[in-house]
């Protein structure tokens, strides 16, 4: 049985101090550093590219749980194994031959995950689940942080705890939006093993408390 992990997104971090943010993480309960990587095409916002994921990795002593949130991921998969990128986690929605781009990233020694947009059914992984590190639920429209949790994503984590317990029981099933303390709870309790959480992490005028907390409430089911 797989210890559950949480992993705050630095998309909410102050990137004018990101190395010290990099280091509060280093120094907490988190257990993966997200990095959301979004391109203004597939998502109406750019985050950061290449040289910023580099930097994040210069300073991480924890494993980078890539959120490639791009149109053409399999164009920038090396580049992003070797701007650090332990796991590389790309958009059913923005994929047209996913068996390739996942069989891709595992040549290239990285786990590989796939992300489902809040409209995207899980069945449609059904033939690939087996071949997955990490399923990735959006629990918000991705893009922007701090947005509100969409609540019909418990649905959807069961049906896809249910399609991992028959074909894939080692599966990570990650949550990505709006994760805070009050759901966090909820969220494993229906068959989540990875939280992100971002805005709710940062905002916080404590943050290794924070996570401490989310931690806590993620132990307690
Ligand atoms: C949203 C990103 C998320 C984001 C989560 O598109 O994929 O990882 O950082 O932020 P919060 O936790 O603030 O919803
Ligand atoms: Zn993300």
């Amino acid at each position: 049985m797989k210890n559950n992990v949480l992993a705050p997104s630095v998309l909410a971090a102050d990137f004018a101090n990101l190395q010290r943010d990099v280091e509060m993480l280093n120094n907490s309960e988190a257990d993966w550093i997200h990095v959301d990587i979004m391109d203004g095409i597939f998502v109406p916002n750019i985050s950061f590219g290449l040289p910023v994921c580099k930097a994040i990795q210069k300073h991480a002593k924890k494993p980078l749980d890539v959120h490639l949130m791009i149109q053409q991921p399999d164009n920038y998969l090396e580049a992003f194994k070797d701007a650090g990128a332990d796991r590389l986690t790309v958009h059913y929605e923005a994929v047209t031959h996913l068996h390739r781009t996942v069989s891709r990233i595992k040549e290239l020694g990285c786990r590989a995950g796939v992300a489902l947009n809040p409209h995207t059914p899980v069945q449609v992984l059904e033939d690939i689940i087996q071949d997955l590190d990490l399923v990735l639920i959006m629990s918000v429209n991705p893009g922007f942080g701090g947005q509100k949790f969409i609540e019909q994503t418990y649905q959807k984590i069961k049906k896809l705890k249910v399609l991992a317990t028959e074909t894939k029981p080692d599966l990570w099933i990650e949550i990505d939006g709006g994760v805070n303390d009050q759901n966090a709870a909820k969220l494993v309790e229906q068959g989540a093993n990875a939280l992100v959480a971002g805005s709710f992490v940062f905002s916080s005028e404590q943050p290794l408390q924070t996570i401490s907390d989310i931690r806590k409430q993620m132990a307690s089911v």
